[in-house]
């Protein structure tokens, strides 16, 4: 059996409290004042309705499509594992072994799934039937490349899927998504609203499926679409998602968004020119997030000075380390297959001058 693909996520770990967190893309501002509230009056006596009826309704008359559409789902991460399995019995069921193309640098249980799910990884996306797409993407906050080309392509290609993953869709700060409706008819989409609402304790995310009155790929697509249905868990949203994701499209909440997406902006701004002011080089981004590259100051200084007993000679690994010995915690991005950077959640002045405080107080050790 292959060795375990190690996750790593950013947010809460065991480690010592965490004052300031870069590390998560939580939007800073939250948590949304008005779904709190409503998801600490959530009934918890009582299940929900194992088909959610009403919540998946409500999900596609905001999105403008058919609630059959609409699939509820424990959380993203638990829709990447459960569409990487379904799509391996789909391809299984007819003899081949199901291929998959991951983004160059992406979220890292895409490629956990693919390994648990027997997935093969291919580098050729016209060699996969599974390919994992996200914008604004993680950890750089960018377009996917190629994604509209990447669409028309698979109008050849019967038995291929495409999963856009919308997680932070409505964290755009900048720039438009390259799918128009059309297009996007044409993939599966992931939403998982708990980053916008500064919730990401609550776990609960929903998908739309491809429109299968336009889709190229309409009938792979229902077969899909019912593997995933055969695969869910019964009741996969417990009470506080559900509440969460009714109160997701209510206006009050869009509304509290926007405003908090004008204070993001202006909050990205201060925080891309403290990295600058540090030398860092910072990477463009979209969304309420971006990666840095930190540069050394000291590049002359032994790398091994800097803390006593690290577990690594590199640079950023080592700062990251030193943050976080002082409540502060930032993603390193190796496990993004993206080496010696940090990806920094946007977070309140008050965060970003503790940063540069620490930051500055380093490079004197
Ligand atoms: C791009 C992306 N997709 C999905 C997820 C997971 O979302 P969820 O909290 O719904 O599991 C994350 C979490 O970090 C992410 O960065």
């Amino acid at each position: 059996m292959d060795k375990l693909y190690a996750r790593q996520h950013g947010g809460s770990d065991a480690g010592l409290p965490i004052q300031y967190d870069f590390s998560t893309n939580s939007n800073a501002l939250g948590p949304c004042p008005h779904v709190l509230e409503l998801i600490q009056a959530s009934d918890c006596a009582h299940y929900p309705d194992p088909e959610y009826h009403a919540l998946r309704h409500q999900l596609a008359q905001w999105h403008g499509v058919d609630a059959q559409r609409i699939l509820i789902a424990g959380s993203a991460s638990e829709f990447i594992f459960r569409f990487s399995l379904a799509c391996f019995f789909e391809q299984q069921s007819r003899g081949i072994a199901a291929h998959v193309h991951l983004p160059k640098h992406g979220y890292g249980d895409y490629a956990a799934a693919a390994q648990a799910c027997g997935l093969i990884p291919t580098s050729l996306p016209q060699q996969a039937h599974l390919i994992w797409a996200c914008e604004p993407s993680s950890p750089l906050g960018q377009t996917h490349e190629h994604l509209v080309q990447l669409i028309e392509t698979q109008q050849q290609l019967p038995t291929q899927a495409i999963v856009l993953d919308c997680a932070y869709q409505p964290l755009r700060l900048s720039d438009k998504p390259s799918l128009n409706t059309e297009q996007s008819d044409q993939v599966w989409q992931l939403y998982s609203p708990n980053k916008a609402l500064g919730l990401t304790g609550i776990r609960g995310a929903y998908a739309i499926a491809p429109n299968e009155k336009t889709s190229s790929t309409a009938s792979h697509n229902a077969r899909l679409k019912m593997r995933l249905q055969q695969l869910a868990a019964s009741w996969p949203v417990g009470a506080h998602a559900h509440t969460m994701l009714n109160a997701w499209t209510q206006p009050e909440t869009q509304a509290w968004l926007a405003q908090s997406l004008l204070s993001l902006a202006d909050w990205k701004a201060q925080q891309i020119q403290a990295c600058e002011h540090l030398g860092w080089r910072v990477l463009n981004s979209n969304a309420n997030f971006f990666c840095v590259f930190p540069q050394d100051p000291n590049s002359s200084k032994k790398i091994s000075t800097y803390i006593k007993n690290s577990t690594s000679s590199n640079y950023s690994i080592q700062l990251a380390q030193y943050l976080r010995l002082h409540g502060i915690k930032v993603r390193t991005t190796d496990s993004f297959g993206l080496a010696h950077h940090f990806r920094l959640g946007v977070r309140a002045p008050e965060a970003q001058a503790a940063l540069l405080h620490a930051v500055q107080l380093f490079a004197v050790i």
